[in-house]
C-alpha cells in the first residue's frame, strides 16, 4: 500500500515510516517519530512539496477509535448529570470533572481531533455535545497559547461546564427551532446566572468555573450579556472560551440548520475579533491554526472561483494566498474576496 502523504496538517498524530534529512544531510526527523505540529511547520519550511510515508492508515476522516469511546462514555455521564439537575441536591460535579479529564488529554495530544466534532446532533444531544466540544477546543486552544497544563485542564472544565444553567430553562425554549420572542430570549440568557449559581454552591472548584458560566457571553467591548462587563472584568481564560464557544455554536451541523460550509466559523471569529467583540490576541492565533490544516487543499472563493491555498500569511491568516487557472491571487490584496469552502474529494 502507497503510504506516502503531502505534508500538511492532517498529518498531525502519525508516525514517520522513514528518516528524514534536509536538502544538506542533516537528520530532521526520525522514523517512528508522531508528527506534532511544530514538527510540520518544520517539514513545509524544509521539504515543501515533496511527500513523506507515514506507517499508520491513512486518511483520518474521524476521532480516532480510544478518543472516540472516551466522548461517548463523557457524554453518557454529562446527558445524566444535566438531566437530573436539580437546586436541592449537590449534583456529583466532581466526579463528572475526573471522568472528562482523559478525553481533555487525549484532545490536546492529538490537537487535529476538533476538526472532526461538528457532526449533526439531535435536539437533545446538543446542548451535551456543545458542551463537551467547548472543553476540548477551548483547552486546544489553551495549549496554542502555551498556557500551563493546570489552565489547560482548567479550560476544559470550564467548557464542559459552562452551559450547565441550560438544565433551568425549558426545552422547549432551549430547542426552539425558529425565532425567540423577547421573553423567550430574555431567559434563554439567564442560563449564564442560573449556571452561576448551580456552580457556585459545588465546594472547590476553581473559581473560573462559576465565572465562564457567568460571563461566557460577554464580549470585551462590553456589549455581551447578562451584566454588559468589559475586557478588563473578563478573566483570560474566560475570554479563550468564549471563542471556543463561538467556533463551535457555528461550526456544529443541527437538526433544524444545514452543514456550514467550513470557513463560516473561521470568517465570524475573524469579524467578531475585528469587531472588538471577541480577543485577537486568542483569535488569531486560533485561526492561524485552524486555516494552516487547509495548506494545499482546494477551495471555493465566495466568486464561485476554486483555488488551491499555498501560503497562510501569520498577520491575515484567513486571507490566504492561494493559486486560481495558474495565477497567484494574495487574498489580503482584495478582502471582497473571501473564502467559502473547501472541495472534499
Ligand atoms: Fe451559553
Ligand atoms: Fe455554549
Amino acid at each position: 500500500m502507497n503510504n506516502n502523504f503531502e505534508i500538511s496538517f492532517e498529518l498531525v498524530g502519525k508516525k514517520i515510516g522513514q528518516d528524514i534529512y534536509s536538502d544538506h544531510g542533516i537528520l530532521l526527523l526520525k522514523k517512528g517519530t508522531t508528527l506534532t505540529e511544530t514538527h510540520i511547520v518544520l517539514l513545509q519550511n524544509y521539504k515543501f512539496g515533496t511527500l513523506v510515508e507515514i506507517e499508520d492508515k491513512y486518511p483520518n476522516d474521524k476521532l480516532n477509535a480510544k478518543m472516540q469511546k472516551l466522548y461517548d462514555q463523557n457524554l453518557k455521564e454529562i446527558s445524566t448529570l444535566f438531566q437530573n439537575i436539580n437546586l436541592n441536591n449537590s449534583p456529583p460535579i466532581k466526579e463528572l470533572i475526573n471522568a472528562y479529564q482523559p478525553l481533555i488529554e487525549q484532545a490536546t495530544d492529538h490537537t487535529d481531533s476538533i476538526r472532526y466534532l461538528h457532526g449533526i446532533k439531535d435536539y437533545d444531544e446538543y446542548t451535551y455535545r456543545h458542551s463537551i466540544n467547548v472543553g476540548m477546543i477551548s483547552a486546544v486552544i489553551g495549549k496554542l497559547l502555551g498556557r500551563s497544563k493546570k489552565d489547560i485542564f482548567l479550560l476544559g472544565q470550564m467548557g464542559l461546564l459552562h452551559d450547565i444553567g441550560k438544565t433551568m430553562i425549558s426545552p422547549d425554549i432551549i430547542n426552539k427551532p425558529g425565532r425567540l420572542d423577547a421573553n423567550e430570549w430574555q431567559e434563554i440568557t439567564r442560563h449564564t446566572i442560573y449556571g452561576y449559581q448551580i456552580l457556585k454552591e459545588v465546594e472547590d472548584l476553581d473559581i473560573h468555573i462559576p465565572a465562564a458560566a457567568l460571563l461566557h457571553h460577554e464580549r470585551i467591548d462590553g456589549s455581551g450579556y447578562p451584566n454588559g462587563v468589559k475586557e478588563k472584568d473578563l478573566p483570560f481564560l474566560v475570554q479563550i472560551l468564549s471563542v471556543a464557544d463561538t467556533y463551535d455554536a457555528i461550526s456544529t451541523e443541527r437538526v433544524y440548520q444545514a452543514k456550514k460550509p467550513d470557513f463560516v466559523g473561521i470568517n465570524i471569529l475573524v469579524e467578531e475579533a475585528y469587531n472588538n467583540k471577541l480577543n485577537p490576541a486568542i483569535v488569531f492565533p486560533f485561526v492561524r491554526y485552524l486555516m494552516r490544516q487547509y495548506i494545499r487543499k482546494e477551495v471555493v472563493l465566495n466568486t464561485g472561483d476554486h483555488g488551491e491555498i499555498i501560503f497562510i500569511h501569520d498577520d491575515e491568516p484567513h486571507q490566504p494566498l492561494i493559486i486560481t487557472n495558474e495565477e497567484y491571487v494574495d487574498l489580503r490584496k482584495n478582502r471582497k474576496i473571501r473564502l467559502s469552502d473547501v472541495v472534499r474529494k
